[in-house]
């Protein structure tokens, strides 16, 4: 099967994101979003990253147009009905993507395969919302796409060899690099990753340390590109919390509690960089 049109749902950072690596690939996509408001935004972004690129010199201005002119938007979902390779990286919900699945599975054609960005909901559990599990699969992309190298890969029990594939081969045509983890709650990068920030979140609860500090031992002590406040700011802290959560009840293991302060500033919807206010305060 070969995949000339590729749909992705939802724009937001790691949609946008995932629609222009696949753009840029040769692609034709169609990024959907719930309203058009989220699907311009995401659009701008792409715009502006493009741009930043041609200004760098690292890309001429009819490649630019050229990538824009590949990705259609779109708020109906049964667009989806000319694609054929799905990602789904929605908001990390499990009845917003159970319900997603449900209607892809409707929509698309017999031979899409439908993938998906969670960052930590067992793939098996997304498959069994199908009548398609073979076709099923996890393409978790790092966030922000465009820079990050890696593509984690994730198939369910009942996932083909041939989803498996072409999966790989995709993410090889996006420019990342592969790799296979297991189905078990947090895949590798967050089962590893997440119980790291979530603890740096302990240390700024139990004043072990100011936020500054924390990041700055993290930063120049261990080489990170940035403190793991900053990065849980970056990535949201709403999808911290969540992936705390899905690792918590997946392994029923107390290790994996999520850090009262981190539940805190969710609720106080100090959800990171993108609403202006995380573990630190963003203009
Ligand atoms: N979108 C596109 N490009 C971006 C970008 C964005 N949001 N942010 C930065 N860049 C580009 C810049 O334009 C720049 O490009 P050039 O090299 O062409 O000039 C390059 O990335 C480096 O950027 P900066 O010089 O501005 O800053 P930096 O060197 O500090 O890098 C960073 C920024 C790439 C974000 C880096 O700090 C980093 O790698 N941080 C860690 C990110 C990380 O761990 N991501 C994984 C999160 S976990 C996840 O995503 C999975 C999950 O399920 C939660």
């Amino acid at each position: 099967m070969e995949v000339k049109t590729f749909g992705v749902i939802g724009a937001g950072q790691m949609g946008n994101g995932i629609a222009q690596v696949a753009a840029m690939s040769g692609l034709q996509v169609i990024m959907n979003d719930i309203k058009d408001e989220f699907v311009q935004r995401g659009l701008n972004n792409i715009k502006k990253i493009l741009a930043r690129n041609v200004d760098k010199g690292k890309m001429s201005q009819e490649e630019m147009d050229a990538v824009l002119g590949r990705i259609k938007t779109s708020v109906d979902l049964k667009d989806m009905a000319a694609a054929d390779y799905v990602v789904e990286a929605a908001t990390e919900n499990e009845p917003i993507k159970f319900q997603i699945f449900r209607d892809l599975d409707a929509i698309c054609p017999e031979h899409a395969i439908l993938a998906t960005n969670t960052s930590s909901i067992p793939i098996g559990r997304i498959a069994s919302q199908t009548k398609r599990p073979e076709k099923v699969i996890g393409m978790h992309f790092m966030n922000p796409v465009p820079v990050m190298k890696l593509v984690e890969v994730i198939r369910g029990l009942a996932t083909s060899d041939e989803t498996f594939k072409i999966t790989w081969g995709l993410a090889e045509k996006f420019g990342k690099t592969p790799a296979e983890a297991q189905d078990y709650p947090g895949f590798i990068a967050n089962r590893i990753l997440m119980p790291m920030i979530n603890e740096a979140v302990y240390c700024l609860y139990h004043g072990v340390g100011t936020r500054e500090d924390i990041d700055t031992v993290m930063k120049l002590g261990m080489n990170h590109p940035m403190g793991p406040l900053a990065l849980a700011d970056l990535i949201g802290l709403d999808t911290c919390l969540a992936i705390m959560e899905t690792l918590y009840q997946g392994f029923c293991d107390s290790k994996y509690r999520p850090c009262p302060l981190l539940r805190k500033y969710v609720e106080a919807g100090w959800l990171g960089r993108k609403t202006g206010r995380g573990f630190y305060e963003y203009s």
